[in-house]
């Protein structure tokens, strides 16, 4: 099995380089991950041990390597099998972000990884051409894991991007570029510290790198714990994106500042023709972040900032990424962005079959627990025994967002690409407009996405969706959904009570059409007894009922509506 090169000795003690243009001492060239392709992908997490900032080793996980992991290239409508192989003394999970494939295939917190085993999910490639990523998804261990270092991208190529002239030639004017900043303390990697001050593009600080005078591509990947970044150039030149988390625009988008938040991607084109002896700097100009986004001046929107924010100088502070010295042409410079790219057809929202409503609120109110967590979504912490949601295949969908709490949540999805619809109301830039699968809610915000939960059904096996801040996915910002094929599940457009799961353990879930405006749950037990009565608050259309003090057996659930009427439906209890 190949070692990442990133891995490669003498990486941090080989050429430093000596630029001019600021008053930046040694740099370290930029390492670019190795790739593997084909049809077996094998991968190891493993313990390491990585200098983020030089002379400082810590304790590390990497894929394949110490640190971050190899690219794996994909092509669209290939088959792949990954072997991934736990040599961790942790459990762990790997998950495709961003990849649509099947809840088995997932790597989400189900599908774990025992120490020296392997997990090797086989799935068809289903998406388009663009930027993914993988890390470890295990509950409530995937901020440790992902800190500590394990984490690579995924690039897929497929004809309609093959046939554009843009830039591929990986590592040369097509750049991978996870950007990340780390809790560096003392030696090791330290969680919930608030001290990211260590800012490093591929696992190194004070990165530079040579880049042709020609339209170049970058692949970025905010694969921060927690921190939005900001990017922008220092010499004030246009970026233009060309793809966002799912695929490609359908047109190059110029911007001077791209947010970029935790599990975002853009893929970005840089025309550098001319600019031969030029040197300038990737940014991230946390300054002109907005309050209230992990990273700007001010955390928090109601001026309740945690102690000790304001002393890590990367809030509220610009900070360089990335050194780029201009060089010489390559053989076959690609020296135009193109004028137009993919087709991109978002979901029409009269099409839409549902919508359901994600209220993320504090779990505790008052000055800590409304700026620091841990968030709920519709009233609940992550439990992995509950199933939150329960979508029909097929079904056209619009996720309302609602944040009810002062910072800032990136919002993922997995299994799907969505479709931004707008964000308080309003209609997002052009950049954010293709397919996405990580959005930003602002604080005391809304946000509307629309996605089709195509091909992939079971009945037992759930999606995640989360916030990508990790340790608000840690701490239980997280809930999950099955994706059913419609024979077992009701109209989801009528008034049918869906109950899950069933048989159930410890609480059910009931959802029920919205026009049925039911008042109260009841349960009776095989003797006709009612054994639990739960009041229901107007306007619901979910509940959870704890069932965990009834006895093992068989139960009715019926729903009284307001005006008498009642659904019913079997419920077994086990233990
Ligand atoms: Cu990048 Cu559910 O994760
Ligand atoms: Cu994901
Ligand atoms: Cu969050």
């Amino acid at each position: 099995m190949e070692r990442s090169r990133m891995h490669g000795a003498g990486l941090l003690t080989g050429a430093v380089l000596l630029m001019g243009g600021g008053p930046v001492a040694a740099q370290t060239p930029l390492p670019i991950p190795d790739t593997l392709n084909g049809a077996t992908i094998d991968l190891s997490l493993q313990e390491g041990t990585w200098s983020f900032r030089p002379g400082q080793p810590v304790p590390t996980y990497g894929y394949n390597g110490d640190v971050l992991g190899p690219t794996i290239m994909l092509e669209a409508g290939q088959p792949v099998t990954l072997n991934v192989t736990n040599l961790m003394p942790d459990l762990t999970t790997t998950h495709w972000h961003g990849l649509h494939v099947s809840p088995q295939n997932d790597g989400g917190p189900h599908s774990l990884i025992y120490p020296d085993s392997t997990w090797s999910p086989s799935f068809t490639v289903l998406d388009k051409a663009g930027t993914y990523w993988y890390h470890p998804h295990g509950h409530g261990f995937t901020d440790y894991q992902v800190t500590r270092g394990a984490a690579g991208m995924i690039i897929i190529r497929d004809a309609e991007e093959q046939a554009l002239p843009l830039p591929r030639t990986y590592g040369v004017d097509d750049l991978p570029l996870i950007l990340q900043t780390k809790p560096v303390v003392a030696g090791e990697i330290m969680l919930h510290t608030g001290l990211d001050s260590v800012v490093v593009v591929n696992g190194v600080c004070d990165a530079a790198v040579m880049l042709p005078a020609q339209v170049v591509r970058l692949r970025c990947l905010n694969g921060s714990n927690e921190r939005s970044l900001l990017i922008g150039l220092s010499n004030a030149m246009a970026m233009h994106v060309i793809g966002s988390d799912g695929g490609l625009l359908a047109a190059p988008v110029p911007v001077d500042r791209l947010p970029l938040h935790p599990g975002e991607r853009y893929e970005v084109l840089l025309d550098l023709n001319g600019m031969a002896g030029q040197t300038f700097d990737l940014m991230s100009y946390g300054s002109e972040l907005p309050n209230g986004v992990m990273g700007s001046p001010d955390v928090s929107v109601a001026g309740t900032t945690p102690d000790g924010y304001t002393d890590n100088a990367l809030n509220g502070g610009d900070f360089r990424f990335l050194r780029i010295t201009v060089g010489p042409q390559t053989a076959d410079p690609v020296t135009a962005i193109p004028a137009t790219l993919a087709v991109v057809t978002p979901y029409a929202e009269a099409d839409a079959d549902v919508t359901r409503t994600f209220v993320f609120a504090p779990e505790t109110m008052g000055p800590v627990g409304m700026v620091e967590g841990p968030y709920l979504i519709n009233g609940a912490l992550y439990d992995m025994d509950v199933i939150n949601e329960v979508v029909e295949l097929g079904a056209t969908e619009v996720w309302t967002l609602t944040n009810n709490t002062m910072v800032a949540h990136p919002f993922h999805i997995h299994d799907i690409q969505f479709h931004v619809l707008d964000r308080n109301g309003a209609p997002v830039p052009a950049h954010e407009q293709g397919r996405k699968d990580v959005v930003l809610v602002p604080p005391m915000g809304t946000v509307r996405v629309i996605t089709r939960f195509d091909d992939f059904a079971d009945p037992d096996m759930p999606y995640m969706y989360h916030c990508h801040i990790l340790m608000h996915e840690d701490e239980g910002m997280m809930g999950q959904f099955l994706v059913v094929d419609g024979s077992g599940v009701a109209d989801r457009k009528g008034d049918e009570l869906l109950v899950w799961p069933n048989p159930a353990q410890e609480a059910i879930t009931i959802r029920w059409g919205a026009a049925a405006g039911p008042s109260a749950a009841t349960l009776t037990d095989a003797r006709g007894r009612t054994v639990l009565r739960q009041a229901i608050g107007r306007g619901g259309t979910a509940a959870r009922v704890d069932v965990s003090t009834l006895a093992p057996g068989p139960y009715v659930l019926t729903l009284t509506d307001q005006a008498g009427g009642r659904m019913a439906r079997p419920v077994h209890i086990t233990r």
